[in-house]
C-alpha cells in the first residue's frame, strides 16, 4: 500500500513537471541547461551575487579606485523592475563591446568596469544565446542594485567594438565561422593569446579537439588569464595594444588579492599561482600529471610545496571549476600543457598565503605574531620572498608585513 502511493505521487510529480515546462521545449530545455553549464564556467553568479547570498540578484560592490567609487554586480534575473532589461541582441553587444547600457542614450556611451567582458566577448554567439536563455529562465528576484559611480577616469572608456579578426594575442587571427562550431574548437584554436599554430600540437584527432576546447574555455568562460598573468593587458585605451595579453608573463602569476571575508576564510591577502613557469610553474613541477590538476580542482587544496597541503588561496573559483566535466577539465589541462614554460623574470616565485589574525595565538609558526595594524601574521622566518605571505618582504630571515600603500598591492611581483 505505501509502496503503490510512492509510485503514485512519483507519476504525479513527473505529471506536474511536465506541466510546469509544457511551454518549454526539449530543445529550449536543453539550451537554458547548457546555458547554466556555460555561466557556472565563466563564474557570473560568484560576482552576481546579492549581498545576502540571493543567486544572480546583483549587488555586490567592487572598489574601482581609493577615492570610494565602486562598481556593483548587476541583478541579471528577469525581475521586470529591477532585473535585467537587455534584449538578446543587447545582451550580445554587452558581452562583445563592454557597453554599458544604464547609461542614457544621448550621453556619451561608457564601458562597464571590472566585468570581464574581453574574455567573454570571444564566445561563439550560441553560447552567448544559451546564457542569455538561462538568464531569462532564473526565477525573477526583486533587489535595487545601486548605480554604478565609476569615477572620473573609468566613465572615460568606451565601448570597443568587436573585431572580425582576434586582436589581442601576439599575432591576430582570423575568427573561423561559427555556424558549425558547436563546442567552441574552431573559435578556441584562434583566441590562443601566443604566437604559433595551437593544432600542431595535438597529435590525434582527439588530442586537437582537447587542446581547441581547453583554449575556448580558458579563454573565455574560464578568464584565468585576468588572475593568473600579471600585468594581464595593457588597458591604456588608446594605445595600439589596447586589451592585448601580457603573453611573455601569460599564466606566471603573481597578482595580489585582498580578501573578502578575511575572518571566514583566515586569509587576508593571496597572491596567484605560476602556473606556466619552467621552474616554478605548477605545471612544470616534477610532480605534475593530469591527475594532480585534477585533484587541485576537485579538492580546492595546494598539494604539494612548502606549506602544503593547505586551502587555495580565495577567489580561485574552484568551486565553480569543479562542477564542469571531465573532459572540459581535462581540456583545460591539455590546453595549458602546450604553453611554453615561461622564463627568466617571467617564472615567478610567487608568494603564498597572508594569514588573517586577530591574536598573537592565531599565529603559531616560529617567530611569528600578530601584526594588529594589518591583521596578519607575520615575523615568520623565511629564506626567500616565497616563504612569506602575499606582498610581504623577507628581512633578516624573518617575514614582514606591507605598509599600507604598498605598490605590491596594485602591482603584483
Ligand atoms: C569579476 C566579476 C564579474 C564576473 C566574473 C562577471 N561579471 Fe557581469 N558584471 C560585473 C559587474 C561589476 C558589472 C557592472 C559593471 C559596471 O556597472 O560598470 C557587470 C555587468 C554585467 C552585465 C550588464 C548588465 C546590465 O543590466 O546592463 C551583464 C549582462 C553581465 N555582467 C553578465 C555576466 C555574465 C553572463 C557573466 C558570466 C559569463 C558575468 N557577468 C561575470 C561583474 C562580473
Ligand atoms: C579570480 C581569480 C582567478 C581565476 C579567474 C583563476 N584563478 Fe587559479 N588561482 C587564483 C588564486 C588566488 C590561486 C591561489 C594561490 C595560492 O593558494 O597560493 C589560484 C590557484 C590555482 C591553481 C593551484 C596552483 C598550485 O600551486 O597548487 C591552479 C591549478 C589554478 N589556479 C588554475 C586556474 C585555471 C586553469 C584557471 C582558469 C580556468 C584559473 N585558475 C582561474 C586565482 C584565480
Amino acid at each position: 500500500m505505501k509502496e503503490a502511493s510512492a509510485a503514485g505521487l512519483r507519476m504525479m510529480a513527473d505529471r506536474g513537471v511536465e506541466l510546469q515546462t509544457v511551454d518549454k521545449s526539449p530543445d529550449e530545455v536543453l539550451k537554458i541547461g547548457y546555458g547554466s553549464y556555460l555561466a557556472n564556467a565563466g563564474v557570473c553568479d560568484v560576482c552576481h551575487v546579492s549581498t545576502d547570498g540571493t543567486a544572480y540578484a546583483g549587488g555586490v560592490p567592487f572598489a574601482v579606485d581609493l577615492e570610494g567609487n565602486q562598481v556593483l554586480g548587476k541583478n541579471l534575473t528577469p525581475d521586470a523592475r529591477t532585473g535585467m532589461k537587455l534584449s538578446e541582441a543587447q545582451f550580445v553587444e554587452t558581452m562583445r563591446t563592454g557597453k554599458d547600457f544604464s547609461v542614457p542614450e544621448d550621453q556619451a556611451p561608457q564601458q562597464l568596469v571590472v566585468f570581464p567582458w574581453y574574455d567573454y566577448r570571444w564566445l561563439t554567439l550560441a553560447d552567448l544565446s544559451a546564457i542569455y536563455a538561462f538568464l531569462r529562465a532564473l526565477p525573477p528576484v526583486e533587489s535595487e542594485v545601486p548605480p554604478a559611480q565609476k569615477g572620473a577616469f573609468f566613465a572615460a572608456f568606451t565601448p570597443v567594438a568587436f573585431p572580425a579578426r582576434f586582436d589581442q594575442g601576439e599575432e591576430d587571427r582570423d575568427l573561423s565561422p561559427e555556424d558549425a562550431d558547436v563546442d567552441g574548437v574552431s573559435r578556441g584554436a584562434s583566441i590562443s593569446p601566443l604566437a604559433g599554430e595551437l593544432m600542431d600540437a595535438g597529435s590525434t584527432e582527439k588530442q586537437r579537439w582537447s587542446i581547441a576546447r581547453g583554449s575556448y574555455l580558458v579563454n573565455t568562460l574560464g578568464h584565468c588569464s585576468d588572475c593568473h598573468t600579471n600585468p594581464s593587458r595593457d588597458f591604456e585605451q588608446n594605445s595600439p595594444r589596447y586589451l592585448r595579453i601580457g603573453t611573455e608573463n601569460f599564466l606566471s602569476g603573481g597578482f595580489a588579492f585582498p580578501v573578502f571575508p578575511a575572518a571566514l576564510t583566515k586569509q587576508i591577502r593571496t597572491m596567484s599561482s605560476n602556473l606556466t613557469g619552467a621552474e616554478h610553474g605548477f605545471l612544470n613541477a616534477a610532480s605534475d600529471s593530469e591527475q594532480r590538476f585534477l585533484d587541485t580542482i576537485d579538492s580546492g587544496m595546494k598539494l604539494d610545496g612548502p606549506g602544503a597541503p593547505r586551502l587555495l588561496g580565495w577567489p580561485m573559483p574552484w568551486d565553480n571549476f569543479r562542477l564542469m566535466t571531465r573532459a572540459d577539465l581535462v581540456a583545460i589541462y591539455d590546453y595549458l600543457k602546450t604553453i611554453p614554460p615561461r622564463l627568466h623574470a617571467a617564472d615567478k616565485q610567487t608568494q603564498t598565503v597572508a594569514r588573517y589574525c586577530e591574536a598573537d595565538s592565531d599565529c603559531l609558526g616560529e617567530g611569528e605574531r600578530c601584526e594588529l595594524a594589518s591583521s596578519e601574521c607575520a615575523g615568520t622566518s623565511c629564506a626567500a620572498l616565497a616563504d612569506c605571505g602575499a606582498c610581504q618582504s623577507c628581512s633578516d630571515a624573518a617575514c614582514v608585513a606591507p605598509a599600507a600603500d604598498d605598490a605590491c598591492f596594485f602591482h603584483g611581483l
